[in-house]
C-alpha cells in the first residue's frame, strides 16, 4: 500500500495514519500558521503605533479643558504645544524633539534613564527618563494649563495618567489615569470619572512649596482640614489610593517636576506684580 502510494504521487498520497505524513502536515502547518501570525504583527504595527499615538493625544486632551466638540482629535492637538524639560534643572531642553520624544520608552533606555535611589522612589518605578514630556495650552504667551504625565505604583501595577495644573502651576485642573491593572470596582476607580472630577480646584503644594496634595480614608468634607490639598480615598482600595498619593507627590516633587513647577510659579508670580505695577501707575 505505501509503496503503492509513493509511486502514484509522493507525500500527499501517502495514507493519513502515516506517520511521516502526521508529522510532516503537522509541521508544515505550524508553519504557515506562524508565517500568517508575523506577518499579521508586522503589517498591523505601524497602526498599532499610531492608534497609540493616538490614544495618548485623546488622554492629553481629556485633561486639556480644551473643547471637542465638531474636531478631530489631531485638530484638538493643534492647539497643545508639547515641550520637553530636563526634570533636574526644570529648563526646557531641545536635546530631543518634543513631537517624537516618549519619556515612558526613555525611562527604559540607559542613554536617558536616571535611576532613583530608595529614599527618593517613593512612587516606586525605579527610574525615571532625564528628559520628560510636558504639554502646554497658552494663550498668546500666557499659560492657561499645563499637562504633565504621571506614573508609579499602585496595588498590583504601574499606574500611568496625566494631571494638568492651571496656569499658577499649583491649582489641579485635571487627572486621568489611562493604563494600569488594578481591581475594577476598587483600586480600578482611578478611572472613575466623577472620582477625577473632584480633583478639580485642589492645590498641590503649600506655602512651603513641598507637595501637600493626598488621598484620604473617606470621604473629604468642608470641615475636613486643609481640604483643599485633600481628596476622597477610593472605598475598599486604599494600597491603591496611597500609590497614587505617593505617585502625585513623587511627580510634584523635588525628584520630578518641582524644579520646573517652581520656576514657572516665580514666573506668575513675577507677571501679576509686574501687572499690579502697572495698575498703580495706570491708576
Ligand atoms: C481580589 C482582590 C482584589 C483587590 N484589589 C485591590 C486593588 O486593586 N486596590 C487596592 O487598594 N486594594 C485591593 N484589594 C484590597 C486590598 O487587599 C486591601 O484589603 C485594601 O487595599 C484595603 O483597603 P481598605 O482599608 O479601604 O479596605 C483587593 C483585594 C482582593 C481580595
Amino acid at each position: 500500500m505505501m509503496n503503492n502510494s509513493k509511486r502514484q504521487g509522493g507525500f500527499f498520497h501517502l495514507p493519513n495514519d502515516n506517520m511521516v505524513k502526521t508529522i510532516g502536515v503537522a509541521t508544515l502547518l505550524c508553519l504557515l500558521c506562524s508565517i500568517i501570525v508575523s506577518g499579521a504583527a508586522t503589517l498591523l504595527k505601524p497602526t498599532q503605533v499610531a492608534n497609540a499615538l493616538l490614544d495618548k493625544k485623546n488622554n492629553i486632551l481629556a485633561v486639556s479643558g480644551i473643547d471637542l466638540s465638531g474636531k478631530s482629535i489631531e485638530q484638538a492637538f493643534t492647539q497643545i504645544e508639547a515641550r520637553v524639560v530636563d526634570i533636574a534643572t526644570g529648563e526646557y531642553t531641545d536635546a530631543v524633539d518634543a513631537n517624537t520624544f516618549d519619556q515612558r520608552k526613555a525611562s527604559k533606555d540607559p542613554a536617558y534613564r536616571v535611576d532613583l535611589s530608595s529614599e527618593q522612589d517613593i512612587a516606586q518605578i525605579g527610574g525615571r527618563s532625564k528628559y520628560a514630556n510636558v504639554y502646554l495650552v497658552k494663550e498668546g504667551d500666557a499659560i492657561q494649563k499645563i499637562i504633565l504625565p504621571i506614573k508609579g505604583y499602585g496595588l498590583w501595577s504601574t499606574l500611568y495618567g496625566f494631571i494638568a495644573l492651571e496656569g499658577d502651576a499649583n491649582t489641579v485642573s485635571g487627572i486621568t489615569f489611562y493604563d494600569h491593572k488594578e481591581t475594577p470596582g476598587l483600586g480600578g476607580e482611578i478611572e472613575n470619572k466623577k472620582w477625577q472630577a473632584s480633583w478639580k480646584g485642589k492645590k498641590i503644594a503649600d506655602v512651603s512649596g513641598m507637595p501637600s496634595i493626598q488621598l484620604i480614608k473617606g470621604i473629604v468634607s468642608p470641615d475636613t482640614p486643609k481640604a483643599d490639598y485633600k481628596i476622597d480615598g477610593l472605598a475598599g482600595a486604599t494600597l491603591t489610593s496611597n500609590g497614587v498619593t505617593n505617585l502625585v507627590q513623587f511627580w510634584m516633587g523635588k525628584d520630578g517636576f518641582g524644579p520646573y513647577l517652581s520656576k514657572l510659579r516665580t514666573n506668575v508670580n513675577q507677571a501679576s506684580v509686574v501687572t499690579t505695577a502697572n495698575i498703580k501707575e495706570q491708576g
